[in-house]
């Protein structure tokens, strides 16, 4: 075991370590103190098992405890209230009781679907997080969004639920397909354009590191966008304002979701076209300079990330799915905007007709 960083998030009562590192998944020692009562769940599904649940089998085995797991089919579309049912059916049947834990082992669709799982099952038992793509490691494994999809919006029912710890081996990465570390360099980067620009340029300075799977780089990667997000969950945990600042291209990102049909685009993918939008936006509004949009296409372009939306959408399209978004008020679209590189905010207050100037661009 090699652990490379360790990080807390400081919520008082539901504060919670954060471990970055090597060969972390199947260390006995880092699970045992996070265990609580007599029984596991492992969760994970038809990719992740064959990899990796042999590993956490080993370890809950050195700590002694009863264990099931369930593996779940592969893919966005199974982000769903069946999967929920078939965790907790299990649950039921093999007598996990209020003090079992569920172990969410996958990428950020089991995470969200284990965590949401968790936090009903008998009103909430214990949980924790060993993601393993890139994406579930800088973004949906830390903070305690759960949930999972409805036909009609995206991560529409859930929960706000934290783990009681979250284990980022990196050495899963060793089994990634490049598809999907692009799709967490989207959200990597994004971190760079909304709080910290010094960390974008040390992406621009990084890049081709990071897309060869330099692991120094990418803990480091992972280290900076976990305190960041740390650090913003830390001051608005339940997204009262602050916190939807993460969601930079996510409005967009997730009507191109709903519109493609979950799966087609990658979450990452569809945020990278999204973060694109919303640089566009601010540009329109006379926020920030052009340089902004030029210098973030050719970082997303190096990660192998799209640049723009799939055409065969249309702003009525756009405009129906972005209205479902969850920080519409009273049918007001809310976007996270930027005010200056490194800087972002939330705003109901941009022209209308610039932002159909944006999506028809
Ligand atoms: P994912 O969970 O679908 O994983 C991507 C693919 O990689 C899957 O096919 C998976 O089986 C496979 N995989 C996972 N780990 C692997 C490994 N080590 N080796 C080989 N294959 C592996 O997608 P994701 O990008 O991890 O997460 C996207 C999901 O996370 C979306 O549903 C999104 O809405 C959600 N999300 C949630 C939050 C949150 O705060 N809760 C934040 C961001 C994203
Ligand atoms: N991924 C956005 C959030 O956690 O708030």
């Amino acid at each position: 075991m090699n652990i490379i960083h360790k990080l807390g998030l400081d919520l008082g009562e539901r504060s919670y370590p954060i471990y970055i590192g090597s060969d972390l998944l199947g260390q006995a020692e880092l699970i045992r103190p996070h265990l609580h009562g007599s029984s596991a769940l492992i969760v994970s599904n038809t990719s992740v098992a064959p990899l990796y649940l042999a590993r956490v089998q080993q370890a809950l085995e050195a700590c002694d405890i009863r264990q099931d797991h369930l593996t779940l089919e592969d893919g966005e579309q199974f982000k769903t209230m069946a999967s929920i049912e078939s965790i907790i059916d299990l649950l039921l049947r093999q007598r996990h009781d209020r003090r079992c834990t569920v172990i969410a082992l996958g990428g950020g669709v089991v995470g969200d679907v284990a965590g949401f799982a968790a936090s009903i099952y008998q009103r909430g038992v214990n949980f924790i997080q060993m993601p393993t793509t890139l994406l579930s490691q800088v973004d949906s494994s830390v903070g305690g969004k759960t949930g999972v999809n409805h036909p009609l919006g995206k991560n529409m029912i859930g929960s706000f639920y934290q783990p009681q710890c979250v284990i980022a081996d990196i050495s899963s990465f060793a089994t990634l397909p490049a598809r999907e570390l692009s799709a967490g360099l989207a959200e990597v980067i994004k971190y760079g354009l909304i709080y910290d620009a010094e960390f974008f340029t040390w992406l621009e300075q990084n890049m081709d590191g990071l897309m060869a799977g330099d692991t120094d780089l990418l803990a480091q990667a992972v280290l900076v966008s976990c305190q960041i997000k740390a650090r913003v969950v830390e001051q608005d945990e339940r997204e009262a304002g602050l916190r939807a600042i993460l969601n930079l291209g996510h409005t967009f990102g997730h009507a191109i979701e709903t519109v493609m049909g979950y799966g087609n685009w990658l979450h990452g993918e569809a945020v990278a076209a999204g973060m694109v939008m919303a640089i566009d936006l601010s540009i329109r509004q006379g926020w920030i300079e052009d340089s902004v949009r030029q210098r973030s296409i050719a970082l997303l372009q190096r990660a192998a990330l799209p640049v723009e939306p799939p055409a065969e959408i249309s702003s009525e399209q756009f405009l129906d799915a972005m209205a479902v978004d969850k920080k519409a008020v009273d049918g007001k679209i809310k976007l996270v905007l930027l005010r200056k590189l490194g800087e972002a905010f939330v705003t109901g207050d941009y022209g209308h007709e610039l932002l159909l100037q944006t999506l028809s661009a």
